[in-house]
């Protein structure tokens, strides 16, 4: 034994102060953005199935809402819509008096220390799903961006912080910019969900979204979930078209891309901790089969640690009520 050379990583795990002394990553209640759902009609709070705690509102209840985010010190939202509505170009995503635009507007006047993210895509406005016009059964690009830029304006005009086009068509960056920066939003950031795969998580949100596809699926514009490279090409290109924020969704199955894109760009990176990977923790706990505290704040870590500045998460309540004990 005398001569055994090794060393001795041991001596820094020894007490919880000298574990938090050597501690390298660090999660805080600033780093969570929280994602509601906002739905027309009145004094609604419909608890979405698929993801326990999760609710759509109207808007006559999204003041409590925003209350409990400031009591818990969150200082971030990002706003989806569910229309009363839809039609084929998804005319209730750009319209004034949208439920987007009108909740921002509610939440801009109540909260105004809130930051407001406004998520910019057609499919929960069109009767046909998809994120873009849809020709001939084709999603078409750049007809789409029209609408899409149209919408990033209205938004903004309603009082949005920031703009979260999650829509993958080619050139969003660009066109959001320019239409914002004609329409005198040129300080308004662009948070682009510039590499978003075609992913099975996102399930339970296509639920509370009622964003699901109506024929075929997103795989001719969200990414194939084997590639790299291409997740790489993407990042670039919304960096070059201006882009302030990247967002790499989903989070959990996708660390590795997270860390690449965080170490080639110096921009700050988002995760998007999505909808199923919320539902398969939740419904782990239900069943006790898992902590639920330990598993999300491990998780919310992990992702900070992968190179994540900000996380968007469902979880964003219940990790901030934890991480303020
Ligand atoms: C809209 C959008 C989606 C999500 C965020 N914005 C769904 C999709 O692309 O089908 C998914 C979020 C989640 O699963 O939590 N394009």
């Amino acid at each position: 034994m005398k001569d055994l050379q090794f060393k001795r990583h041991r001596r820094l795990r020894r007490t919880d102060s000298m574990r938090a002394l050597v501690r390298e990553t660090h999660l805080r209640t600033e780093d969570l953005i929280y994602p509601i759902f906002v739905v027309e009609g009145e004094d609604i709070k419909n608890p979405v199935a698929s993801m326990p705690g999760v609710h759509q509102v109207s808007l006559d209840h999204l003041n409590e809402e925003m209350d409990e985010l400031v009591r818990l010190d969150i200082k971030s939202v990002i706003v989806f819509g569910v229309p009363a509505e839809k039609d084929d170009v998804g005319s209730q995503a750009y319209h004034e008096e949208g439920i987007v635009q009108r909740a921002i507007r509610q939440i801009k006047e109540g909260f105004p220390s809130l930051t407001v993210i406004a998520d910019t895509c057609l499919c929960q406005y069109t009767d046909h799903g998809h994120c873009g016009i849809v020709r001939d059964g084709d999603i078409v690009n750049d007809e789409s961006l029209t609408y899409i830029t149209k919408t990033a304006i209205t938004q903004a005009e309603a009082g949005a912080d920031i703009i979260a086009p999650s829509n993958m068509m080619d050139g969003f960056v660009a066109a959001i910019r320019e239409g914002l920066d004609e329409a005198g939003f040129s300080h308004i950031p662009v948070m682009s969900y510039a590499v978003k795969y075609a992913s099975s998580f996102y399930g339970p949100f296509r639920d509370a979204a009622h964003s699901s596809p109506q024929f075929g699926d997103r795989r001719a514009y969200q990414m194939d979930p084997a590639n790299r490279l291409e997740a790489l090409r993407e990042a670039v290109s919304d960096v070059e078209e201006g882009a302030d924020f990247l967002i790499v969704k989903p989070a959990l199955a996708y660390l590795d891309i997270m860390r690449e894109v965080k170490d080639r760009f110096n921009l700050p990176l988002v995760a998007y901790n999505v909808s199923g990977e919320y539902s398969m923790i939740k419904a782990a706990a239900q069943n006790g089969w898992v902590n639920e505290e330990e598993i999300v704040l491990e998780k919310l870590t992990s992702m900070k640690r992968a190179g994540a500045d900000l996380i968007i998460t469902y979880f964003a309540k219940d990790a901030a009520r934890w991480l303020n004990q």
